[in-house]
């Protein structure tokens, strides 16, 4: 698997760990220049050094994904170092789970801004450079990576589906938006994947339970988004968008 996103310049958010560290190398060893952005420096700093020391370009910005002004200060340190970005991963994200009548409005908030503001900031960000071009704008890609909780009402998750569900609207109100200039937005729904996002509660007496009720009675291996991830950044889904691609080994039957 080389060189399919080769000349293009990718923005990962949440790259630090989990899925957004994978994305990021992903993206690298298919020949995209990343720009990994997440507030914790020392991970992205190995992540930078892994890979270039495989031959890839990358670049660390430390960004909080909710914050405007930092969302833009990383796109520019971005177009500095590679050229406007024409690849967008929309990875960052965070959950709490519990009953809603013990959910504090804190909490409700931040979920809100790390997995929806956060969106439609880098969105909005790299759709401004995007559309600065007709040949721009029809390269550009973003991918946001909802969860199959955009449409399962899970107990306790009412700040995290509700945020996921936001991200599937946004993905196909903005996918229609900047259509017509070529610009896609398209979404991936993945089923349970052990990152620290979940490692706690899949490990724990409820998730294990969880797991037996479901289809395969399993979680999906680490690299079950790769081929989505790399088809959806191509030109390859240039007929693709405003869809949101679930990928959950049935967890959702
Ligand atoms: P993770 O916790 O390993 O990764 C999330 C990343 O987002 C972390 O690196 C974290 O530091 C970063 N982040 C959080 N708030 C941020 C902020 N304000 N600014 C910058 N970065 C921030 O978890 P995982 O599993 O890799 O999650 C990645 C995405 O995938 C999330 O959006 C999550 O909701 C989604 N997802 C994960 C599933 C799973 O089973 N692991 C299933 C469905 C969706």
């Amino acid at each position: 698997m080389t060189g399919r996103l080769q000349g293009r310049v990718a923005v990962v958010t949440g790259a630090s760990s989990g899925l957004g560290r994978r994305f990021a190398s992903l993206l690298a060893r298919e020949g995209a220049c990343v720009a990994a952005f997440a507030r914790r420096e020392d991970r992205l700093a190995d992540l930078v050094s892994e890979i270039t020391g495989a031959g890839g370009r990358a670049l660390a910005v430390r960004c909080d994904v909710t914050d405007e002004a930092q969302v833009v200060a990383g796109f520019d340190r971005c177009e500095a170092e590679f050229g406007p970005a024409d690849t967008l991963i929309n990875n960052a994200g965070i959950g709490t789970s519990g009953p809603a009548t013990e959910l504090s409005v804190a909490d409700f908030d931040s979920v809100m801004a790390t997995n929806v503001r956060s969106v439609f900031l880098a969105s909005r960000e790299a759709a401004r450079r995007m559309l600065k071009s007709p040949e721009r704008a029809a390269r550009g890609r973003i991918v946001n990576i909802a969860s199959l909780a955009a449409s399962e009402a899970l107990a306790g998750g009412s700040a995290y589906c509700a945020s996921k569900s936001g991200v599937v609207m946004l993905t196909r109100v903005l996918a229609r938006e900047w259509a017509r200039a070529g610009v896609n937005v398209n979404a991936i729904s993945p089923g349970f994947i052990e990152t620290d996002l979940n490692t706690e509660w899949l490990h724990s007496p409820g998730g294990q339970k969880m797991i037996e009720r479901m289809p395969r009675r399993r979680t999906m291996d680490a690299d079950s988004l790769d081929e989505a991830l790399v088809f959806l950044a191509s030109d390859a889904s240039r007929f693709v968008t405003g869809s949101e691609l679930i990928i959950d080994d049935g967890q959702g039957l």
